[in-house]
C-alpha cells in the first residue's frame, strides 16, 4: 500500500535524526508513536472523523497546542488521555494502553511531544500519515 511505504520511508529518516533530539527526560519518541497510533489514533478514527497527522501542525503549533491543553475544539483537555487514570480506563481493549500503564504522565507527554515535533509540518519527519 502506498500509504505504509511514505510511512516507511518516514520511519528510516526519523530514525536517522532520533539522535538529535535533547530534552531533559531523555523522549522516546517511538513510545510516543505507538502511543499516538494506537490511542489517540484509534479514536481520532472512529470520533474525529478520521485521523489527525502530525504533520497537520508545525512544531511551534504542537508546542503552543501541547501547552494550552485545549483538547476538541477545546471541550476537554490533551493531557487526561495521557494520564495513567485514562490508561487505566481503557487498558482491557487498547494494548498500548495496557503496556505503558505504569509510565508516569510527564514522560508520555514528553515522548508524545518528541514523536509529534518530529513528525510536524516543519519536523525532521513529517508523519502525514499517523
Ligand atoms: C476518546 C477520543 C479521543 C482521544 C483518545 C483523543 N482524541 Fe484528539 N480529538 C478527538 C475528537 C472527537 C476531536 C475533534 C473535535 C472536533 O473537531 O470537534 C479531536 C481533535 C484533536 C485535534 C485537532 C485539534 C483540536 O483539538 O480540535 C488534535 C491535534 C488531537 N485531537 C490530538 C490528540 C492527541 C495527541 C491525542 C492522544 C494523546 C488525542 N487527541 C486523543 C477525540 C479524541
Amino acid at each position: 500500500m502506498k500509504t505504509q511505504a511514505i510511512f516507511r520511508s518516514a520511519v528510516a529518516l526519523g530514525l536517522a535524526c532520533a539522535t538529535s533530539f535533547a530534552f531533559a527526560y531523555d523522549a522516546d519518541w517511538k513510545r510516543g508513536r505507538v502511543y499516538y497510533r494506537s490511542v489517540c489514533t484509534a479514536c481520532h478514527a472512529a470520533q474525529a472523523g478520521g485521523s489527525i497527522a502530525p504533520s497537520t501542525m508545525t512544531k511551534a503549533e504542537w508546542v503552543a497546542y501541547l501547552k494550552a491543553d485545549k483538547h476538541a475544539k477545546g471541550k476537554d483537555s490533551m493531557k487526561q488521555y495521557l494520564s495513567k487514570s485514562y490508561r487505566a480506563s481503557i487498558k482491557a481493549q487498547n494494548k498500548a494502553a495496557e503496556k505503558f500503564a505504569d509510565v508516569p504522565d510527564e514522560e508520555l507527554l514528553d515522548d508524545l511531544k518528541a514523536f509529534v515535533l518530529k513528525g510536524a509540518k516543519d519536523g525532521d519527519a513529517p508523519a502525514s500519515c499517523s
